[in-house]
């Protein structure tokens, strides 16, 4: 037996049909999620972002070392140094850095160096993931795990009515610098949050059907 303390699992057996259901709901809802570009200033309930980063917090992690770390910037000031930084770094991004196979990849995206949402959208979540625990312990899995927390955390602002936008300015190293974050942590995302502008679009993309992305191996 385990010397460690357990709890009993608080698990809820569904209906079948409640689990058809539930698949359906989360199925239509989730496929309406898209990244937005062009956001709306106005306020946002903030207590639901919140709410929002600690159910992405509940997310597995290696060892459950729990590897993450959520900035909330809703101060205009910092907004605006970070749009700033990012755009100088997207400026060289699409002048040189990029390859011209990812320039292709992203033109019907429609995007370029300059980052407007990064000011208008009344929240901004920066993610960083920790390398190693802030007293040096080890972490395990750090880029699954956080990437993990990030998928929750959109899936969480969406079913809540919020867009966001993942945005992954290369490098992200003058994140850490401006937020002043430890040493053990690396930006790994930034997430403008908000309601959509008036009239927003966004690129008319397809979905890979099922059969592309599943393969079974079910008793014949
Ligand atoms: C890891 C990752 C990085 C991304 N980085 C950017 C980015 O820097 N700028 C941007 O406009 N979109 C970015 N995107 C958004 C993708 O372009 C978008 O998810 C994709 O085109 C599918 O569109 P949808 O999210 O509307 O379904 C990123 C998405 C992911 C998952």
């Amino acid at each position: 037996m385990s010397q460690h303390p357990t709890v009993k699992l608080d698990f809820e057996r569904h209906t079948p049909q409640e689990m058809h259901d539930q698949a359906e709901h989360l199925f239509d809802a989730l496929r309406k999620r898209r990244t937005v570009r062009t956001f709306s200033s106005a306020p946002i309930p903030m207590d639901v972002v919140r709410r929002a980063i600690h159910t992405a917090g509940q997310s597995p992690s290696g060892a459950n070392k729990q590897p993450w770390t959520f900035a909330l910037i809703t101060d205009p000031g910092v907004k605006a140094q970070i749009r700033e930084a990012a755009e100088a770094e997207e400026r060289s991004f699409y002048a040189g850095r990029a390859s011209q196979e990812w320039l292709d990849d992203l033109a019907h995206l429609g995007t370029d160096a300059n980052k407007p949402f990064l000011t208008e959208a009344p929240a901004l979540i920066v993610v960083f993931a920790q390398s190693r625990a802030p007293d040096g312990g080890k972490h395990y899995y750090v880029k699954e795990s956080v990437g993990i927390a990030c998928g929750v955390l959109l899936a969480a602002l969406h079913m809540c009515g919020l867009a966001t936008l993942t945005h992954t300015p290369s490098p992200m190293g003058f994140l850490q610098e401006l937020l002043e974050r430890p040493d053990n942590e690396r930006a790994y995302m930034i997430i403008p949050v908000g309601y959509p502008a008036e009239g927003t679009t966004v690129p008319d993309i397809d979905r890979k059907p099922l059969e592309d992305i599943l393969v079974e191996f079910a008793p014949s």
